[in-house]
Protein backbone atom coordinates (compact mmCIF):
# COMPACT_ATOMS: atom_id res chain seq x y z
CA UNK A 1 0.00 0.00 0.00
CA UNK A 2 1.34 3.52 -0.71
CA UNK A 3 2.20 5.58 2.43
CA UNK A 4 0.35 8.87 1.90
CA UNK A 5 2.81 11.33 3.10
CA UNK A 6 1.62 14.89 4.21
CA UNK A 7 3.77 17.31 2.73
CA UNK A 8 4.26 20.89 4.82
CA UNK A 9 5.70 23.72 3.44
CA UNK A 10 5.70 27.56 3.97
CA UNK A 11 2.33 28.09 1.58
CA UNK A 12 0.71 25.20 4.07
CA UNK A 13 0.24 28.12 6.81
CA UNK A 14 -0.95 31.00 4.61
CA UNK A 15 -3.92 32.69 6.11
CA UNK A 16 -4.70 30.25 8.45
CA UNK A 17 -5.13 31.17 12.08
CA UNK A 18 -3.57 29.77 15.10
CA UNK A 19 -5.61 28.68 17.73
CA UNK A 20 -4.36 25.73 19.75
CA UNK A 21 -1.69 22.86 20.02
CA UNK A 22 -4.23 19.99 19.21
CA UNK A 23 -4.51 21.51 15.69
CA UNK A 24 -0.77 20.27 14.88
CA UNK A 25 1.07 17.13 13.86
CA UNK A 26 4.98 16.76 14.46
CA UNK A 27 5.72 17.25 10.72
CA UNK A 28 3.57 20.93 10.93
CA UNK A 29 5.42 21.71 14.64
CA UNK A 30 9.00 21.07 13.55
CA UNK A 31 8.45 22.80 10.05
CA UNK A 32 7.38 26.07 12.31
CA UNK A 33 10.37 25.37 14.43
CA UNK A 34 12.80 25.04 11.36
CA UNK A 35 11.68 28.18 10.18
CA UNK A 36 11.67 30.12 13.54
CA UNK A 37 15.90 28.59 13.27
CA UNK A 38 15.80 31.02 10.06
CA UNK A 39 14.44 34.07 11.72
CA UNK A 40 17.48 34.30 14.57
CA UNK A 41 19.68 35.65 11.39
CA UNK A 42 16.89 37.32 10.07
CA UNK A 43 16.46 39.49 13.59
CA UNK A 44 19.93 40.11 13.62
CA UNK A 45 19.82 42.17 10.17
CA UNK A 46 16.37 43.69 9.89
CA UNK A 47 14.15 42.68 6.86
CA UNK A 48 11.04 44.59 5.03
CA UNK A 49 9.04 40.89 4.32
CA UNK A 50 6.03 42.79 5.90
CA UNK A 51 6.37 46.27 4.88
CA UNK A 52 3.07 47.50 4.70
CA UNK A 53 1.37 44.77 6.64
CA UNK A 54 -0.07 45.95 10.08
CA UNK A 55 -0.36 43.51 13.27
CA UNK A 56 -3.17 44.52 15.72
CA UNK A 57 -2.31 43.30 18.96
CA UNK A 58 -5.50 43.18 21.50
CA UNK A 59 -4.31 42.56 24.89
CA UNK A 60 -7.50 41.81 27.12
CA UNK A 61 -5.12 40.64 29.70
CA UNK A 62 -1.99 41.90 31.24
CA UNK A 63 1.07 41.32 29.61
CA UNK A 64 4.67 42.25 28.69
CA UNK A 65 6.63 39.73 27.36
CA UNK A 66 3.36 38.04 24.95
CA UNK A 67 2.42 41.65 23.67
CA UNK A 68 5.95 43.12 23.07
CA UNK A 69 7.35 39.86 21.73
CA UNK A 70 4.88 40.10 19.24
CA UNK A 71 4.98 44.04 18.17
CA UNK A 72 8.99 43.30 18.20
CA UNK A 73 8.62 40.53 15.72
CA UNK A 74 6.73 42.64 13.42
CA UNK A 75 8.56 45.12 13.52
CA UNK A 76 11.91 42.89 12.96
CA UNK A 77 9.71 41.69 10.35
CA UNK A 78 9.48 45.40 8.88
CA UNK A 79 6.04 45.85 9.51
CA UNK A 80 3.94 47.86 11.62
CA UNK A 81 1.14 47.43 14.61
CA UNK A 82 -1.92 48.96 15.91
CA UNK A 83 -2.50 48.37 19.50
CA UNK A 84 -4.98 48.03 22.30
CA UNK A 85 -2.99 47.14 25.60
CA UNK A 86 -5.18 48.38 28.05
CA UNK A 87 -9.17 46.52 27.58
CA UNK A 88 -10.20 49.87 29.92
CA UNK A 89 -9.39 52.19 26.40
CA UNK A 90 -11.09 50.29 23.81
CA UNK A 91 -14.95 49.33 23.03
CA UNK A 92 -14.99 46.10 24.65
CA UNK A 93 -15.53 48.33 27.92
CA UNK A 94 -18.63 49.85 26.52
CA UNK A 95 -20.17 46.53 26.00
CA UNK A 96 -19.27 45.66 22.26
CA UNK A 97 -18.61 41.77 21.64
CA UNK A 98 -15.58 40.25 21.15
CA UNK A 99 -16.87 39.14 17.40
CA UNK A 100 -18.07 42.55 16.74
CA UNK A 101 -14.73 43.75 17.92
CA UNK A 102 -13.02 41.39 15.41
CA UNK A 103 -15.16 42.25 12.47
CA UNK A 104 -14.05 45.79 13.12
CA UNK A 105 -9.90 45.49 13.49
CA UNK A 106 -9.43 43.52 11.08
CA UNK A 107 -10.44 46.01 8.20
CA UNK A 108 -7.57 47.84 9.80
CA UNK A 109 -5.04 45.18 10.10
CA UNK A 110 -3.67 42.10 7.53
CA UNK A 111 -3.19 40.02 11.01
CA UNK A 112 -4.76 39.90 14.39
CA UNK A 113 -2.78 38.56 17.73
CA UNK A 114 -5.21 38.91 20.66
CA UNK A 115 -5.34 37.53 24.29
CA UNK A 116 -8.05 37.75 26.43
CA UNK A 117 -9.72 35.94 29.65
CA UNK A 118 -12.49 34.03 28.49
CA UNK A 119 -11.65 30.41 27.81
CA UNK A 120 -13.77 30.15 24.58
CA UNK A 121 -12.22 33.81 23.31
CA UNK A 122 -9.63 32.03 20.74
CA UNK A 123 -12.19 29.69 19.01
CA UNK A 124 -15.11 32.37 18.76
CA UNK A 125 -12.76 34.91 17.37
CA UNK A 126 -10.75 32.29 14.67
CA UNK A 127 -14.81 31.84 13.51
CA UNK A 128 -15.38 35.66 12.66
CA UNK A 129 -11.69 36.41 11.71
CA UNK A 130 -10.94 36.97 7.67
CA UNK A 131 -7.61 37.75 8.40
CA UNK A 132 -5.07 35.45 10.21
CA UNK A 133 -6.27 35.02 14.11
CA UNK A 134 -3.10 34.22 16.71
CA UNK A 135 -3.98 33.01 20.01
CA UNK A 136 -2.17 35.19 22.56
CA UNK A 137 -3.50 33.29 25.35
CA UNK A 138 -7.58 32.58 26.05
CA UNK A 139 -8.44 32.29 29.54
CA UNK A 140 -6.95 29.23 31.30
CA UNK A 141 -7.67 26.99 28.33
CA UNK A 142 -4.41 27.70 25.97
CA UNK A 143 -1.50 29.51 24.58
CA UNK A 144 -0.02 28.21 21.94
CA UNK A 145 2.75 30.77 20.54
CA UNK A 146 4.29 30.24 24.49
CA UNK A 147 4.58 26.71 23.08
CA UNK A 148 6.58 27.41 19.86
CA UNK A 149 8.89 29.25 21.84
CA UNK A 150 9.44 26.92 24.65
CA UNK A 151 10.01 24.34 22.04
CA UNK A 152 12.41 25.99 20.31
CA UNK A 153 14.37 27.10 23.52
CA UNK A 154 14.37 23.55 24.42
CA UNK A 155 16.22 22.47 20.82
CA UNK A 156 18.58 24.93 21.89
CA UNK A 157 19.04 24.10 25.35
CA UNK A 158 19.15 20.19 24.60
CA UNK A 159 19.53 19.88 21.32
CA UNK A 160 15.82 18.72 20.51
CA UNK A 161 12.66 17.25 22.57
CA UNK A 162 13.02 13.75 22.47
CA UNK A 163 15.00 11.67 24.76
CA UNK A 164 13.66 14.09 27.85
CA UNK A 165 11.66 13.71 30.84
CA UNK A 166 10.50 16.78 31.38
CA UNK A 167 8.94 18.00 34.75
CA UNK A 168 5.94 20.66 34.65
CA UNK A 169 5.21 22.07 37.87
CA UNK A 170 3.03 24.26 39.60
CA UNK A 171 -0.52 25.57 38.47
CA UNK A 172 -0.83 22.97 36.05
CA UNK A 173 -5.19 23.28 36.35
CA UNK A 174 -4.94 26.93 35.36
CA UNK A 175 -1.74 27.14 33.37
CA UNK A 176 -2.56 27.68 29.57
CA UNK A 177 1.38 27.79 28.58
CA UNK A 178 1.65 23.72 29.96
CA UNK A 179 -1.74 23.22 28.51
CA UNK A 180 -0.37 23.54 25.34
CA UNK A 181 3.05 22.41 25.92
CA UNK A 182 1.58 19.14 27.13
CA UNK A 183 -0.35 19.04 23.87
CA UNK A 184 2.55 19.46 21.46
CA UNK A 185 5.22 17.25 23.75
CA UNK A 186 2.43 14.07 22.59
CA UNK A 187 4.20 14.27 19.00
CA UNK A 188 7.90 13.68 20.88
CA UNK A 189 9.41 10.80 22.31
CA UNK A 190 9.18 12.59 26.12
CA UNK A 191 8.40 11.27 29.34
CA UNK A 192 6.62 13.83 30.88
CA UNK A 193 5.93 14.42 35.25
CA UNK A 194 3.05 16.01 36.17
CA UNK A 195 3.88 17.29 39.30
CA UNK A 196 0.93 19.53 41.10
CA UNK A 197 -1.08 19.81 44.57
CA UNK A 198 -3.83 18.02 44.42
CA UNK A 199 -6.33 21.12 43.85
CA UNK A 200 -4.00 22.70 41.03
CA UNK A 201 -3.62 19.38 38.99
CA UNK A 202 -3.40 19.13 34.98
CA UNK A 203 -6.88 19.23 33.36
CA UNK A 204 -8.45 15.67 32.48
CA UNK A 205 -9.19 17.07 29.08
CA UNK A 206 -5.76 18.24 28.19
CA UNK A 207 -3.86 14.39 29.56
CA UNK A 208 -6.61 12.91 27.00
CA UNK A 209 -5.89 15.56 23.88
CA UNK A 210 -2.45 13.54 24.40
CA UNK A 211 -3.96 10.29 23.05
CA UNK A 212 -1.57 8.07 25.24
CA UNK A 213 0.52 9.05 23.23
CA UNK A 214 3.49 9.76 25.66
CA UNK A 215 3.96 8.38 29.04
CA UNK A 216 2.44 11.10 32.08
CA UNK A 217 3.03 10.24 35.50
CA UNK A 218 1.15 12.49 37.79
CA UNK A 219 3.26 13.34 41.66
CA UNK A 220 2.79 16.03 44.11
CA UNK A 221 6.35 15.46 45.50
CA UNK A 222 8.94 17.71 43.73
CA UNK A 223 11.85 16.82 45.70
CA UNK A 224 11.91 13.17 44.86
CA UNK A 225 10.70 13.97 41.42
CA UNK A 226 13.70 16.12 40.43
CA UNK A 227 16.56 13.89 39.85
CA UNK A 228 14.63 12.48 37.13
CA UNK A 229 14.13 15.70 35.24
CA UNK A 230 16.26 16.47 32.49
CA UNK A 231 13.96 19.91 31.99
CA UNK A 232 12.15 21.77 35.38
CA UNK A 233 9.12 24.03 33.83
CA UNK A 234 8.35 25.79 36.61
CA UNK A 235 4.87 27.65 36.55
CA UNK A 236 3.24 30.52 38.37
CA UNK A 237 0.16 29.67 40.59
CA UNK A 238 -2.29 31.64 38.61
CA UNK A 239 -3.41 34.74 41.13
CA UNK A 240 -6.41 35.61 39.05
CA UNK A 241 -7.87 32.20 38.13
CA UNK A 242 -9.11 32.19 41.46
CA UNK A 243 -12.68 32.77 42.82
CA UNK A 244 -11.87 32.59 46.31
CA UNK A 245 -8.68 34.52 47.36
CA UNK A 246 -8.58 32.01 50.28
CA UNK A 247 -7.82 28.75 48.37
CA UNK A 248 -4.83 30.53 46.52
CA UNK A 249 -3.48 31.23 49.58
CA UNK A 250 -3.42 27.79 50.52
CA UNK A 251 -1.40 26.47 47.27
CA UNK A 252 0.26 29.75 46.62
CA UNK A 253 3.88 28.50 47.97
CA UNK A 254 3.21 24.88 47.21
CA UNK A 255 6.79 24.70 44.99
CA UNK A 256 9.84 26.70 45.45
CA UNK A 257 12.87 25.98 43.47
CA UNK A 258 16.16 27.08 44.78
CA UNK A 259 19.57 26.16 44.87
CA UNK A 260 19.67 23.85 47.46
CA UNK A 261 16.71 21.88 46.38
CA UNK A 262 18.27 22.16 42.35
CA UNK A 263 21.46 20.56 43.43
CA UNK A 264 19.26 17.46 44.02
CA UNK A 265 18.94 17.27 39.96
CA UNK A 266 21.35 16.50 37.34
CA UNK A 267 23.61 18.60 36.93
CA UNK A 268 23.01 19.82 33.36
CA UNK A 269 18.99 20.14 34.75
CA UNK A 270 17.26 22.80 32.45
CA UNK A 271 14.78 25.53 34.37
CA UNK A 272 12.03 27.15 32.18
CA UNK A 273 9.49 29.47 33.25
CA UNK A 274 7.10 30.89 30.66
CA UNK A 275 7.71 33.99 33.10
CA UNK A 276 6.75 36.37 35.05
CA UNK A 277 7.78 34.33 38.06
CA UNK A 278 6.30 35.29 41.79
CA UNK A 279 8.14 33.24 44.13
CA UNK A 280 8.23 29.90 42.57
CA UNK A 281 11.98 30.11 41.61
CA UNK A 282 14.22 31.72 44.15
CA UNK A 283 17.01 33.86 42.74
CA UNK A 284 19.86 32.28 43.88
CA UNK A 285 19.39 29.93 40.90
CA UNK A 286 19.28 33.17 38.15
CA UNK A 287 23.28 33.12 37.82
CA UNK A 288 23.62 29.13 37.43
CA UNK A 289 24.02 28.25 33.65
CA UNK A 290 20.59 25.66 34.10
CA UNK A 291 18.73 28.92 34.99
CA UNK A 292 16.72 29.24 31.03
CA UNK A 293 13.97 31.35 31.76
CA UNK A 294 15.41 34.76 30.39
CA UNK A 295 17.12 33.26 27.27
CA UNK A 296 13.52 32.12 26.75
CA UNK A 297 12.14 35.09 26.44
CA UNK A 298 14.41 35.76 23.47
CA UNK A 299 13.01 32.48 21.55
CA UNK A 300 9.45 34.49 21.92
CA UNK A 301 10.50 36.96 18.71
CA UNK A 302 11.68 33.76 16.38
CA UNK A 303 8.85 31.72 17.05
CA UNK A 304 6.50 34.94 17.07
CA UNK A 305 8.71 35.97 13.63
CA UNK A 306 8.26 32.41 12.51
CA UNK A 307 4.47 32.07 12.81
CA UNK A 308 3.03 35.80 12.08
CA UNK A 309 5.67 35.48 8.60
CA UNK A 310 3.93 31.83 7.71
CA UNK A 311 0.10 33.16 8.33
CA UNK A 312 0.79 36.16 6.09
CA UNK A 313 2.84 34.31 3.30
CA UNK A 314 5.86 35.96 3.41
CA UNK A 315 8.22 33.27 4.30
C1 LIG B 1 2.05 33.30 30.84
C2 LIG B 1 0.62 33.57 30.49
O1 LIG B 1 0.22 34.71 30.28
O2 LIG B 1 -0.12 32.59 30.40
N1 LIG B 1 2.89 34.37 30.56
C3 LIG B 1 3.38 34.54 29.30
O3 LIG B 1 2.65 34.68 28.36
N2 LIG B 1 4.71 34.51 29.16
C4 LIG B 1 2.25 32.71 32.16
C5 LIG B 1 1.66 33.37 33.37
O4 LIG B 1 1.02 34.41 33.30
O5 LIG B 1 1.85 32.81 34.44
Amino acid sequence: MRQVQLLVNASHFKGKHFISMRDYNREELDFILDTADQMVELEKQGSDLCKSKVLASMFFEPSTRTRLSFETAMFRLGGNVTTVADPKTSSAAKGETLEDTIKTIQNYADIIAMRHPDNDAALRAAKVAMVPYINGGSGSWEHPTQTMLDLHCIRYAKGGMDGLTIGMVGDLKHGRTVHSLLLALRHYDVKVKLIAPEQLKMKPDVIEGTEGKIEIEEVTDLKKTLPELDLIYMTRVQKERFPDPADYDKVKNSYILDKALLSKGKRDVVVMHPLPRVNEIATDIDPLPNAWYFRQVKHGIYARMAIMGLALGVL
